[in-house]
């Protein structure tokens, strides 16, 4: 369980959508936060609302991390709470150039690396830390429509994992976030596979943040704010050739409603 209330908390991608969500909650719990976010308007719009801090920069890079990382330790003096959550669709076309596969791979996989990479020796040293991941239900399962993203996602679950599973017993809590579709700019540009698939299940980006809030208060890892989510999963892992099947129906949907 994670104490928020005087906690100092990171948010990358706070400046919209699920970020701003969490940022809101986290502050309404009482932390101090630093608020990051590509767009510098969006992130000062955020901190000023929250009374954080907001400190610009692109969280897919390792400068940029470097950066978040520095600017944030001055303000709060300790990092308590890192919640890695800035992301990128990776497009919508089926074959994606090379620089896209980068780009998510930087974005979706690498900044969480890098981030725990600078923030687990002061966290073991000092035998607690708080380490958040916005994965997706893509992570688990898949994203029809998008391979860098499915891929890099799945990366994210398997990283989040990893650090649990190494970790736990120094005092880190990890917890991945993992939803499908929900209301912000970044399903409104999934293109028709976010619009067949996920749209009509789609929750509000608060929702999120209570699902988050839960987990905080649980400890526990997996947060699925739809929570059929697991049962795809079951079924993914127990007869993944049926789950198979029924996405390629889904494929066929797709194709058939994009002409
Ligand atoms: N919206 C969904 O349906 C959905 C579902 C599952 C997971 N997610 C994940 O949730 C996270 C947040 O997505 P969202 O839907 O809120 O997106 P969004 O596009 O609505 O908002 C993302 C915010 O992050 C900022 N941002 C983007 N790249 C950044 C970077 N490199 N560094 C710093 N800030 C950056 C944007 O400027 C924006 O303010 C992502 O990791 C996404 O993959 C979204």
């Amino acid at each position: 369980m994670t104490i928020v209330s005087g906690a100092g908390a990171v948010v990358t991608g706070g400046g919209g959508g699920i970020g701003r969500a969490i940022a809101r909650r986290l502050a309404a719990g009482g932390a101090r936060v630093v608020v990051n976010d590509l767009d510098p308007d969006a992130a000062a719009a955020v901190a000023v609302e929250i009374g954080g801090l907001a400190v610009p920069g692109d969280a897919g890079t390792e400068q940029g991390v470097r950066d978040l990382l520095a600017a944030a330790g001055g303000h709060l003096g300790e990092i308590d709470i890192y919640y890695s959550n800035a992301g990128t669709g990776a497009g919508t076309e089926p074959d994606p150039p090379e620089d896209l596969w980068q780009r998510a791979w930087e974005v979706n996989t690498l900044a969480h690396v890098r981030a725990a990479r600078a923030l687990l020796p002061g966290w073991l040293a000092r035998g607690r830390g708080t380490f958040v991941v916005t994965a997706s239900a893509a992570g688990l399962l898949t994203m029809l429509g998008s391979a860098p993203y499915s891929v890099t996602k799945h990366a994210a679950v398997a990283f989040a994992e990893w650090l649990a599973a190494t970790y736990a017993h120094r005092g880190l809590t990890v917890h991945c976030v993992c939803p499908q579709g929900v209301r912000t700019q970044m399903l409104a540009n999934s293109g028709p596979a976010g619009e067949i698939v996920l749209m009509d299940t789609a929750i509000e980006p608060e929702q999120v943040g209570e699902a988050l809030w839960d987990a905080l208060t649980s400890g526990k890892f997996l947060v699925l704010p739809h929570p059929e989510v697991l049962d795809y999963y079951g079924l993914r892992a127990a007869d993944t050739d049926r789950w198979l099947r029924g996405m390629s129906r889904l494929q066929r949907r797709i194709e058939e409603a994009s002409g």
